[in-house]
């Protein structure tokens, strides 16, 4: 007989600050995030590329509304459980914030570096290509952790930004991580059938990663087009995991009572 299914995935369209509140206490096991970086307000208008399209700090409107970690750290705290992670990309401008609100609630406050092997290239030599992107790490005492080799414990991992099949097109999303990277995070950081958090969803990569590894999602979004476009791209990889009727449609009031095998929202 196969094996029961215990995972479940909600989505939310809601400002995560006020859906953080419905969560209950000590229920989530890694929060693993992607809020906006507020760098939009540096934008100098469109660099040209040779060859490819121009690029444009500009990502969207999404971007300009000012993120203040100080406003997480209570309920990311007491949603956590006690062996939780948390995972929250970040950018030079605000990994400050970051640590100044985060890092005297947890035992650990670390960093761990995405480094893009195929970066944006730019056209005078005048400066470094983008081509790291830092996240913070924070744990307590007593966390999960499942590495198996020394070269897995790395705070350092390497692969390309999301392209072709990959990336999602209606709507693009100029921030969409990459598949490979959080699964990377998600398998060293939690277990099958652990639930994880997403609080700034964009169009669901951390989801479509939970899901492919077995674990349970619960995202929110505030933009309406990119929660439509994680529904889509759910459906999408529960159709490829050929997974679909082993779940079931889940109300959005019953998460706290939700049993096994439920899945919201879709
Ligand atoms: C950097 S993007 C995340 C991209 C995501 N990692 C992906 O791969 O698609 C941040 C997202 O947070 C959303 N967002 C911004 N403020 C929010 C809020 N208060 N509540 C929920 N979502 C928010 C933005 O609309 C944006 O899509």
């Amino acid at each position: 007989m196969a094996a029961e299914k215990k995972h479940f995935i909600r989505l939310i369209n809601d400002d995560c600050r006020t859906y953080l509140r419905q969560i209950p206490d000590q229920s989530i096991d890694l929060i693993l995030t992607d809020p906006p970086y507020n760098i939009a307000q540096y934008s100098t208008g469109n660099i040209p590329l040779p060859g490819r399209s121009a690029v444009n700090n500009d990502l969207g409107s999404w971007d300009l509304n000012d993120i203040n970690p100080q406003d997480f750290v209570a309920d990311f705290k007491r949603v956590l459980k006690p062996d939780g992670n948390i995972f929250i990309f970040t950018s030079y401008n605000l990994l400050g914030k970051w640590h100044a609100a985060f890092d005297p609630e947890f035992d650990t406050f670390q960093y761990f570096i995405w480094h893009k092997t195929n970066p944006m290239p730019k056209i005078y030599k005048n400066g470094f290509l983008n081509s790291c992107e830092m996240i913070v790490c924070l744990w307590n005492k007593g966390h999960k952790w499942n590495f198996s080799t020394q070269r897995e414990m790395h705070n350092f991992f390497e692969c390309p930004i999301c392209m072709g099949q990959e990336r999602w097109k209606a709507p693009k999303h100029p921030a969409q991580k990459p598949l490979k990277l959080l699964r990377h995070l998600i398998t060293i950081a939690s277990n099958e059938n652990d639930v994880i958090l997403d609080p700034f969803m964009g169009v669901g990569s951390t989801g479509v990663a939970a899901l492919q590894l077995q674990r349970s999602f619960i995202g929110c979004e505030i933009e309406p087009d990119f929660y439509v476009a994680t529904q889509q791209r759910i459906h999408q990889a529960l159709a490829q995991q050929d997974s679909q009727q082993a779940y079931q449609k889940m109300d959005q009031q019953q998460f706290s009572a939700a049993g096994p095998g439920t899945f919201s929202n879709l």
